[in-house]
């Protein structure tokens, strides 16, 4: 098995027995229709609602009233699902590279030699590899944070893995029971974040700009700190911080966000993958380290699938073993695992800042972070999803409120912002309504006194996320991926991507199994041909779906919401229980993962999809969204009972990409002006082997026949007359 298919596959699940929400009764909301979101809806009555003129300050992300209603409406012919090598756009799109795995990002090294001889220090001033989350941040000609501009910006992306077997080395991975230190210092500096200059020429499409003093990369050793209320606790402290104050690195960063004061958030996801723990080593521990470990799907004896720790006795190496080896925690790395797990703040306009990790947003498989609009004189507000089966979806409101003298403060704004607040997690009830629950130590039974794992304090409490939501009763949810938060109303979104362990709501559920609920409604089987000629059945929800939800009244920062499911990811022709959303062939899709609302209000959807590859390539759509409410009750296939949204039409959904072979599209940001769109495909050919590559992308894009390794990559589509994409 290669290393991504163990991290796609999530499979560290929530064993905890809380009740679901179909368990309990609430009290229905009013539903307050105080914010009209939507089509239609006057560019004034948008702005007076949310008071959004306050976004940002002077250099803000609200959109202007030209922006707004006149230009949603989805303007280009779908693209056809197909199976190509490519990256395919409509009919007068254009698309260019903007960087993909290996090229130099400063002068000095060599360009990407196709035969992975590049030396492992290289990579620190190289793009890393697995493309992920990604935010476009204009750049004003004195160097700051300019919401508004389109035509210069700084491009953060992450890194989120090292994509076997293409990837890095002459030969793929050298086999053996040890790893191979140069290989896998090369894979530690090809993880993590890269931050580059992009400029416009003479069109709207853009280029790096080489060797501009902003591009840095930040890998899995660049040293970085603790900050909130988990700063200094003693389960951070390891070797390398005695104090607890500080770490090197930042792990497979799926998702990511950003805030209105110019900052870049990236999220550590699936981290499990480099971190292991020796074997027989609960007896070394107390009870709570035990139950920590295991909750957080590190159980002893648990090898990494990328097994860094085998490389050698040097502290690079030997640091990603979560096990008690010396008499304290201030002799070895047994504390490693809760270094990561964290939302991580960058500031990508100042290229010596130290990456913070802001503990105070909790720790779990950190998808990503997804600011609601900043409301002068409200808190801050983060949502954020715990991708794994049976997971949650969180919310952090800060205590301090949002002042627009704040843009451009760069980390000492995150430390205002970020280090001091409350954080929730969400149960969805079955009528509609949903609730935020607080995790907050002295509060709900989160205390020393409580019996599944007895919390310290609050940095314990964040440390240690999982346990405090299953203590609450928060609903696990099928594999929370990204949000987003539409600029027009103030609804959040999120893809569940799917979730293979809901069952048959007749049967009884063991182990980590779960009966479907009215946010996870679905339970079916979908049998489905692979490239290969075999067939594979699905059971569960296997295409995933969409959740959004609007906060109770007018402050973002209410602990009581209304929800319901936007779309069903499903394949055109299923059944109607099935493909609840009434998709057609100009947009149906499965496994809805990375999500976008652009400035001007256009959701961007794409694909991780692992079971409709038979007939398509994963895939991006564009959508102009209702609002929550905008449908009714409907009945799952399985049985149960949910709330939908409007049904989707060719005018609300339509795919507006189809990616190259066994590629996930994942990450994209748009400029202000709508005119230049970044997107990135990670792990194209991931199927294939050196010996017999699936794919030549990017290469194929532009060489038919190409035999290049395929390469993780960042894209950028322009229309070719110039104008708006999309509309
Ligand atoms: Fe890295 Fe949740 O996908
Ligand atoms: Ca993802
Ligand atoms: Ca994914």
């Amino acid at each position: 098995m290669s290393l991504q298919n163990e991290y796609d596959d999530n499979e560290i699940v929530n064993p905890s027995n809380n009740l679901h929400m179909n368990d309990i009764l609430a009290a229905r909301l009013s539903r307050r229709q105080a914010l009209q979101g939507g089509v239609g809806v006057t560019a004034t009555a948008l702005l007076g609602s949310l008071s959004l003129a306050a976004c940002g300050g002077s250099s803000s992300a609200t959109p202007t009233p030209t922006q707004t209603a006149a230009l949603l409406a989805l303007g280009f012919s779908a693209v056809a699902k197909n199976k190509n090598d490519l990256v395919t756009v409509p009919d007068g799109y254009q698309v260019s590279i903007l960087h993909a795995l290996g090229d130099p990002i400063h002068y000095g090294d060599e360009s990407w030699k196709n035969n992975g001889t590049e030396t492992a220090d290289s990579y620190n001033r190289r793009i890393g590899d697995g493309h992920d989350g990604m935010y476009y941040f204009g750049l004003a000609e004195d160097g700051k944070f300019d919401a508004n501009r389109s035509d210069r910006g700084l491009l953060c992306v992450n890194h989120e893995y090292v994509v076997q077997p293409y990837g890095l080395h002459p030969t793929g991975l050298t086999a053996g029971a040890a790893r191979v230190a140069s290989e896998v210092e090369k894979e530690i500096y090809a993880h993590g974040v890269s931050v580059v200059e992009v400029k416009r020429g003479t069109g709207m499409d853009m280029a790096m700009v080489r060797g501009s003093k902003y591009n840095r990369r930040i890998t899995s050793a660049t040293e970085m700190v603790f900050s909130g209320p988990a700063k200094g606790n003693d389960f951070l402290k390891t070797k390398y911080s005695t104090d607890g104050t500080k770490t090197r690195g930042t792990n497979n960063n799926c998702a990511n966000g950003y805030t209105p004061w110019g900052t870049y958030l990236t999220c550590e996801e699936n981290w499990l993958n480099v971190v292991g723990r020796a074997a027989a080593d609960d007896a070394k521990r107390d009870t709570k380290d035990v139950v920590s470990l295991k909750r957080y799907g590190l159980p002893e004896g648990r090898k990494s699938p990328y097994l860094w720790d085998t490389a050698g006795t040097e502290d690079l190496f030997a640091r990603w073993t979560s096990s008690v080896v010396g008499a304290t925690a201030a002799e070895d790395y047994r504390n490693i695992a809760n270094n990561f797990g964290w939302n991580v703040e960058i500031d990508p306009f100042n290229n010596t800042s130290v990456p913070v990790k802001r503990t105070a947003l909790g720790r779990f498989n950190h998808e990503g972070a997804w600011p609601a609009p900043a409301v002068v004189g409200q808190p801050i507000v983060i949502y954020q999803g715990d991708d794994a089966r049976n997971e949650y979806i969180y919310k952090f409101v800060s205590k301090a409120l949002w002042s627009a003298s704040d843009v451009n403060a760069g980390l000492a704004a995150g430390a205002k912002y970020l280090d001091e607040g409350t954080l929730y997690v969400a149960k969805f009830n079955a009528d509609g309504t949903g609730t935020w629950l607080e995790l907050t130590h002295g509060k709900n039974g989160l205390d020393s006194t409580n019996a599944t794992y007895a919390f310290a304090n609050q940095g314990d409490v964040l440390i240690n996320a999982r346990l405090a939501a299953d203590f609450l009763g928060a609903t696990k949810m099928d594999r929370p991926e990204w949000g987003a938060v539409n600029p027009l109303n103030g609804e959040a979104y999120m893809t569940l991507t799917n979730n293979s362990n809901r069952i048959d709501p007749a049967a009884t559920p063991t182990g980590v199994q779960l009966k479907p609920d009215a946010a996870n409604p679905r339970y079916y089987s979908d049998t489905y041909t692979n490239t290969d000629g075999t067939t594979k059945s699905n059971k569960g929800n296997p295409h995933g779906h969409i959740i959004r939800w609007k906060e109770d009244g007018a402050s973002v920062a209410a602990t009581k919401f209304a929800w319901d499911i936007y779309l069903f990811a499903a394949e055109d022709g299923a059944p109607a229980d099935v493909n609840l959303s009434g998709l057609t062939a100009v947009n149906d899709f499965s496994s809805p993962d990375g999500l976008y609302f652009d400035q001007r209000g256009m959701l961007w959807i794409q694909t991780d999809d692992g079971a409709y590859t038979d007939v398509t390539n994963c895939m991006m759509l564009a959508a102009v969204p209702g609002k929550v409410g905008d449908g009714g009750k409907a009945t799952a296939a399985g049985g149960t009972a949910t709330i939908k949204g409007a049904n989707a039409t060719p005018n609300s959904v339509r795919r507006f990409l189809v990616g190259p072979k066994d590629c996930e599209i994942t990450g994209v940001a748009v400029t202000p002006d709508g005119k230049t769109m970044f997107c990135n495909v990670q792990h194209p050919g991931e199927n294939g082997s050196l010996a017999a590559p699936s794919s030549a992308w990017p290469d194929s894009q532009t060489v038919a026949g190409s035999t290049k390794r395929p390469r993780s990559a960042t894209f950028v589509v322009t229309r070719k007359d110039g104008g708006a994409i999309g509309v």
